[in-house]
């Protein structure tokens, strides 16, 4: 039987009636199109699924759905501005070359956003750790420390 869930979608509130027993990578995917995150491992260790739940990364993919009810969920389709402007770490992950197939990319971002929120001038070793749970198949880890710590004017 299905259920209601109700919180809010990169700054719009929704509700909608899901099965209690998906994903919330499911519900964003299949049900909400927003297919900027990804599935890579679909088990907790890659972080491809990676969204902002309340400013704090989870993974998606593990995370049941219903749970999200009464709260902020941020998916990377909700960075850009009302303009369609890239967010700051997005341009820099741009200009420093730091997406190669760009499938970590959504994950990698938002976690480097939850980091800069908590930590607006992160030493290298706060960034590499911000970003431990993101793994790149293409090894582009220089440039992606490189661009967050751009992104965060250094
Ligand atoms: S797809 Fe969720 S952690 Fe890998
Ligand atoms: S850019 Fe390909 S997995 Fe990271």
């Amino acid at each position: 039987m299905k259920q209601t869930v109700t919180f809010n979608l990169n700054g719009e509130p929704v509700s909608v009636e899901i099965e209690p027993h998906l994903t919330l990578l499911q519900l964003l995917r299949d049900k909400m199109e927003l297919t900027g995150t990804k599935e890579g491992c679909g088990m907790g260790e890659c972080g491809a699924c990676t969204v902002l739940l309340d400013g704090k990364t989870i993974n998606s993919c593990i995370f049941p759905a219903m749970e999200v009810d009464g709260k902020n969920v941020m998916t990377i389709e909700g960075l850009t501005d009302a303009q369609g402007n890239l967010h700051p770490i997005q341009k820099a992950f741009i200009e420093y070359g730091a997406v190669q197939c760009g499938f970590c990319t959504p994950g990698m971002v938002l976690s480097a956003k939850a980091l800069l929120d908590e930590s607006p001038k992160p030493t290298e070793e706060e960034i590499r750790h911000g970003i431990a749970g993101n793994l790149c198949r293409c090894t582009g880890y220089i440039q992606i420390i490189q661009a967050i710590k751009a992104a965060s004017g250094q």
